[in-house]
């Protein structure tokens, strides 16, 4: 950290400058006599640490400091005393001081109650600053989703954040687990302690042990200093282990037996760490296929798995489209300082009939994309990426499309012709629902049929009257 920014307020010439010669080289001082002075100064600079004599003339000590304490961004205030005043002092560290200094004062206390102050301030700020940012990134708010589907995992969300309970999070590429980890984390008693992420597919395998749980100096040839873990790192926390598909048998087993004990040991360690950390884990991998080629261990995913959470895919939860590209519309127009602009109807039903294999990241980035390169007024079908606009509509393509309410099988098994018809027409059918709002009358004007076969057709095809219904959820819990 820079050189702090100290205030010395004190009605003795002599103490300031003291206070002034202790001071040279670690901090830039300004010296003032009185209250008024100092609140002036404090007004006007920002000053990291102030020093307050707490008898003075005029306003005192304590009254400065309760003042002080008022402003924008106040500094660490550490309370200069005589021994007599001590209890005054107490008062004083009750009001919020940093510390206080018995004069005639220590040069070595009075240097590192200083640093100490100016040190905690500059991590207050940044905590605050984060916290605000975190805060509002991660508030409940700002994860969108009104789909039935959605509605389901929030629910969970907000009764599981609250525990300890470890949470595996799967779904396909950009369905928001990442989102959740963090939403899960912010909105626990943890919020205020560190969340640690990490990439277990991003470490290569060798090094991802003595990443998750540190090293002890000399644990292998490149280990020249101790290094402290991330589990570490995470304690009293959260730490967000992310493609757990991707981690190797070997760290598998390390990490099944902290999540039994609570305890581990660096590698090429002995000591034994107690760690407090919630796990919470996340996946795109079939992990019920890992386990049975044997990649993956059982016993470590029924740990893991306490509370399941699968999120469902995009293209299950067409409803929430429209509030997701309001959303980013919203968004990525205010993080570019870019006056907010729309779609155009066709461009809206362009993106509603598309199946966003990548989800919301895929919507996410072909928004940001249109913002930055159309200057029309109304973005349009051909602001959208190629393949968005190419590509077949969902309710279009039978073959790759869910078969009865087994979720995609993507064309991988042989299908009979009326099986085929089936999911042309369930698909058809909820498409034109979610459109209509789910308003039946109009979803059968639109399809050129009338409501009553319709109902027929979706009570034969097993088709909720509510959106939802075809999203795979389930939830472990
Ligand atoms: N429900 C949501 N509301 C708002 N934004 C979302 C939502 N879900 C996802 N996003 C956004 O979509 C992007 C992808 O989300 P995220 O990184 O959480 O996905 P993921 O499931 O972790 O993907 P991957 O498996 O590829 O890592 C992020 O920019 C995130 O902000
Ligand atoms: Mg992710």
């Amino acid at each position: 950290m820079e050189h702090p920014r100290v205030l010395v307020v004190d009605d003795d010439a002599s103490v300031r400058e003291s206070l002034r010669m202790v001071l040279k080289g670690r901090a830039h001082v300004t010296a003032v006599a009185d209250g008024t002075a100092a609140l002036k100064e404090l007004t006007n600079g920002s000053f990291h640490v102030a020093l307050l004599d707490l008898v003075m003339p005029g306003m005192d000590g304590l009254e400065l400091l309760e003042r002080g304490q008022a402003l924008d961004d106040p500094p660490q205030f550490i309370m200069l005393t005589a021994t007599k005043t001590v209890k005054t002092a107490v008062r004083a560290m009750k009001l919020g001081a940093f510390d206080y200094i018995t004069k005639p004062f220590d040069v070595d206390e009075l240097q590192v109650v200083v640093d100490r102050a100016a040190e905690s301030g500059a991590m207050q700020r940044e905590l605050e600053t984060l916290r605000t940012e975190v805060g509002q990134r991660y508030d409940f708010a700002n994860v969108i989703g009104s789909s039935q589907a959605m509605q389901k995992v929030l629910k969970i969300v907000k009764r599981v954040a609250p525990l300890r309970s470890t949470v595996l999070l799967t779904g396909e590429s950009g369905t928001g687990k990442e989102v959740i980890a963090r939403a899960i984390h912010y909105n626990s008693p943890r919020r205020d302690q560190p969340l640690v992420a990490l990439n277990c597919a991003a470490i290569p395998q060798n090094l991802l042990e003595a990443e998750l749980f540190g090293h002890e100096r000399g644990a292998f040839t490149d280990a020249h200093a101790r290094k402290i873990g991330h589990f570490e790192r995470a304690h009293g926390g959260t730490i967000f282990l992310d493609e757990i598909g991707d981690m190797p048998p070997s760290t598998q087993a390390t990490l099944l037996r902290i999540l039994e004990r609570g305890e581990f040991t660096r590698v090429g360690g002995e000591e034994v760490i107690e760690v407090d950390v919630r796990v919470v884990a996340a996946t795109n991998r079939d992990l019920d296929k890992s386990m049975e080629d044997g990649s993956f261990r059982s016993d470590l995913y029924f740990r893991l798995n306490v509370v399941a959470l699968p999120l469902p895919p995009l293209r299950e939860r067409r409803e929430d489209l429209p509030l997701l590209i309001r959303h980013f519309l919203e968004k990525k127009s205010r993080e570019a300082g870019l006056p907010l602009r729309n779609f155009t109807q066709a461009a809206l039903d362009r993106m509603l009939a598309y199946r966003w294999p990548g989800n919301v990241r895929e919507l996410e980035n072909a928004i940001e994309r249109a913002l930055a390169l159309s200057d029309r007024d109304a973005l349009d079908i051909d602001d959208l990426p190629t393949k968005v606009v190419a590509a077949p509509d969902l309710a279009a393509s039978p073959l790759t499309l869910p078969v009865g309410n087994e979720g995609t099988s993507a064309g991988s098994q042989a299908h009979s012709m009326s099986d085929q018809v089936d999911a042309l027409e369930r698909q058809l059918i909820v498409t034109a629902l979610h459109r209509a709002d789910y308003n039946q009358t109009r979803a059968a004007e639109d399809l050129g049929t009338t409501r009553r076969i319709l109902k027929y057709k979706m009570d034969k095809l097993g088709i909720d009257e509510t959106p939802g219904s075809e999203s795979q959820f389930s939830s472990g819990a």
